[in-house]
C-alpha cells in the first residue's frame, strides 16, 4: 500500500508549510499531498482552510487578501515553537520542494463556500510550466472542476473527493471522468468501495493514523493512504 504525506508531514511538522514538505520529500514514501487556495491578486497559495486564523497568527480569509498581506503571519509558530517563521507557502515553492523527487504530487483544489475563480486552470499552467505533468494527480470534492482539467488537459491524473462512498461509485468515477477515487477512511470500508474496487476502481484513503486501520485497508484493494505521520506509516506497513 502507497503512503502519501498528508498536508506534508504534518504530524511532526505544521501542516502545508515548507518544513512538512521539507520532511515529507525525504522520506522514501509514494507521495504528498496538499491543498490550495487564491489570494486576492490572484496567487495560488498552499493553506488548508478558506481562513487563515487556525493555522497563522493572522485573521480573516485568504480570498480577501494579497500575497504580501498573507506574508506577515507566521504559519509555524500554532504548531510549536521550533518552527516560528514558517510561512504559508505559494504552489511554486511547494512545487519546488518535490521537483527534484520522485514523488507523485496531489494537489487538492479546495472548494468551500467561496469558489476561486479560474483557480484550476492556473495550477495547471504552472504544472505543465514546471514540466510536473505526469507527477501530479489532482484532486477537488467540486467534480465539476475536475472534469473541466480533465477536458483541457487528458493526460493529467485527476481524483475524485468523497466524504460518502455512492452506489455506483466506479461508474460514478468513469463519467467525470476521474482517474481515481479518493475517499474518507469510513467511506472506503463500505461494500459499495469493495464493489468499486473489484471493478477497477483506484481508491486512495484519507486520513489514516491508526496502524489499526491500516491493517483492515491492507485486507483491501485499497491503492493508497494519506497520513499525518508518513514516516511512522512506511516503518509499520514495510516491517509487516
Ligand atoms: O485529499 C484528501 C484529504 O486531504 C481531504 O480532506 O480536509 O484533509 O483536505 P482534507
Ligand atoms: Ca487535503
Amino acid at each position: 500500500m502507497k503512503i502519501y504525506a498528508h498536508r506534508g508531514s504534518s504530524g511532526t511538522a505544521p501542516e502545508n508549510t515548507i518544513a512538512a514538505f521539507r520532511e515529507a520529500a525525504s522520506l522514501p514514501i509514494h507521495g504528498v499531498e496538499f491543498d490550495v487556495h487564491m489570494t486576492k491578486d490572484g496567487e495560488l497559495v498552499v493553506i488548508h482552510d478558506e481562513r487563515i486564523d487556525r493555522t497563522t497568527t493572522g485573521s480573516g480569509f485568504v480570498k480577501d487578501m494579497t500575497l504580501g498581506e498573507l506574508r506577515q503571519f507566521d504559519a509555524g509558530s500554532w504548531f510549536s515553537a521550533d518552527f516560528v517563521g514558517q510561512l504559508i507557502p505559494t504552489l511554486e515553492e511547494v512545487l519546488e520542494v518535490f521537483k527534484p523527487r520522485h514523488h507523485h504530487i496531489n494537489i487538492e483544489l479546495k472548494s468551500d463556500v467561496f469558489p476561486y475563480e479560474g483557480m484550476g486552470d492556473k495550477v495547471v499552467a504552472l504544472v505543465e510550466r514546471m514540466g510536473l505533468t505526469d507527477r501530479v494527480v489532482i484532486s477537488s470534492f467540486d467534480h465539476v472542476s475536475i472534469r473541466s482539467i480533465k477536458r483541457t488537459v487528458p493526460q493529467i491524473e485527476t481524483g475524485a473527493l468523497f466524504v460518502e462512498v455512492l452506489v455506483d461509485a466506479f461508474e460514478y468515477g468513469q463519467r467525470i471522468p476521474a482517474n481515481a477515487l479518493h475517499m474518507a477512511l469510513p467511506a472506503s470500508l463500505r461494500p459499495a468501495s469493495a464493489e468499486a474496487m473489484a471493478k477497477g476502481a483506484v481508491v486512495r484513503v484519507f486520513t489514516v493514523n491508526e496502524e489499526q486501520y491500516v491493517d483492515l485497508l491492507l485486507k483491501t484493494k485499497v491503492e493508497a493512504i494519506f497520513t499525518d505521520y508518513p514516516e511512522r506509516m512506511y516503518n509499520y506497513i514495510n516491517r509487516k
